[in-house]
């Protein structure tokens, strides 16, 4: 008799998708995104989006039917709370029947709090900034609680404060606009992690059986030429800044940590200004082989997934993927993109690393915040025209890899469908 190999991912190894409410619902008036976006002061409105406010039940019948048994989504801050300290029961009520219709397809809900977009008072008076700022955001934490605690287990406080810090206050191309302003990036990122910790304990005390964590971006952060003391030296500075002390801050609040991980970081010294700790830094020879970049010149790296999960082992926390994805219009190059990186993934667990779950970016392409839509991440093809979704052939991989939990299916569906397309 023979025995089946054993699966690359156990039966309760999470697979789903992610989304975040302002890329994907539509006319998230309330907020500053919006605002922003009506005054021209970003490149691309999201208008309508993908009108997932509306078609959530049947986005979800549509993850469900691709075998996902988990789904991460944000719940918009300036939805519920609108004015401050004036909740819409309505905007509760709608995300209450989004956690049902998520439950009834047997998704898991992974809750997001807030995700980049705020309500546009709190941006008026101060955002993250502001002194009471972390006190608000775990006032709204616990209305949320409240009204969605007996549908929600998973809970992800805020998503990459050293992300927001960055594009916001350091780059300057997101509201608030703050060019070159490092010190208030910082204190951003402080107090972006205060108020994860505040919201975690209230989500702890309100509901007992809440397992809380937080989305943090994790890039792979490694030295142009290894060879190079300063190259070393920056690298080694600014995976302290973007990794290792965020998440450490974080660490208090935390039942488990999330990942979204997308890129591998070569970072050489530059004598002059923040470039080496704020600065992309994705071209320049590196004498390793020919290297392959996302739509948005993002280096593809599987390899750095891996090695984010190993480092982060340490903590002794459960760990989730909660996004990875790839903008392109290369479709074999997405595929290659999910089996490489899934097999990190298991080959991490194969070590011991207690992964849990995996999320790819994103369930249908979207309104990629400064980038507008023309960045392509999804599962599904979705057509600006008229808001249809078509399913890629990436769904179809990760679909037989949800089911069988073996990666060498998928890589022989990616094959067959290789195989019918030439
Ligand atoms: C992450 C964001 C997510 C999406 C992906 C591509 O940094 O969390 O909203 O934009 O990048």
């Amino acid at each position: 008799m023979s025995s089946a190999p054993p699966a690359d991912f156990p039966a309760d190894f999470r697979f789903g998708a992610a989304t975040a409410a302002h890329q994907v619902e539509g006319d998230n008036v309330h907020s500053d995104w919006w605002e922003a976006e009506q005054a021209g002061r970003l490149p691309h409105r999201s208008g309508a989006a993908c009108r997932h406010h509306a078609l959530y039940a049947e986005d979800f019948d549509r993850a469900a039917a691709l075998g996902h048994d988990a789904h991460r989504l944000s719940v918009e801050w300036a939805r519920i709370e609108p004015r401050p300290g004036r909740i819409d029961r309505a905007a509760l009520d709608h995300y209450r029947r989004v956690m049902t219709a998520l439950r009834e397809r047997g998704l898991e809900p992974f809750v997001t709090l807030q995700h980049f977009t705020l309500p546009a008072w709190f941006a008026r008076e101060g955002g993250w900034l502001a002194a009471d700022a972390p006190a608000r955001f775990t006032r709204y934490a616990a209305v949320v609680a409240e009204a969605l605690g007996d549908r929600v287990t998973f809970w992800l406080t805020v998503n990459e404060p050293t992300v927001y810090a960055k594009r916001a206050y350091a780059v300057g191309d997101w509201p608030p606009f703050r060019h070159g302003r490092f010190g208030e990036a910082r204190r951003v990122v402080a107090a972006m992690l205060e108020a994860h910790r505040r919201a975690a304990a209230e989500l702890h005390r309100l509901c007992p059986g809440a397992r809380v964590g937080i989305a943090h971006s994790a890039p792979f952060v490694t030295p142009r030429t290894p060879a190079t003391l300063l190259d070393r030296l920056v690298a080694r500075l600014r995976d302290l800044v973007l990794n290792t002390l965020p998440v450490r801050s974080a660490r208090p609040g935390l039942d488990w940590l999330g990942l979204n991980y997308y890129a591998r970081q070569l970072v050489h010294w530059r004598p002059r200004g923040t470039a080496w700790l704020f600065g992309t830094d994705w071209t320049g020879p590196d004498g390793r082989g020919p290297r392959r970049f996302s739509d948005l010149g993002w280096e593809i790296w599987p390899a750095g997934l891996g090695a984010v999960l190993r480092r982060f082992a340490a903590l002794g926390l459960p760990l989730y993927v909660t996004e990875n994805g790839l903008a392109t219009r290369d479709e074999a190059l997405r595929v290659r993109f999910l089996l490489d990186h899934l097999r990190e993934v298991a080959r991490a667990r194969a070590d011991g690393v207690d992964v849990r779950g995996y999320f790819w970016w994103s369930l249908l392409d979207n309104y990629e915040w400064a980038e507008g839509f023309a960045p392509r991440f999804g599962l599904y093809e979705t057509d600006y025209r008229d808001c249809t979704r078509r399913p890629r052939p990436v769904a179809e991989v990760y679909r037989e890899i949800c089911l069988t939990r073996s990666l060498a299916a998928g890589e022989r569906r990616a094959t067959a469908l290789a195989g019918t397309e030439a």
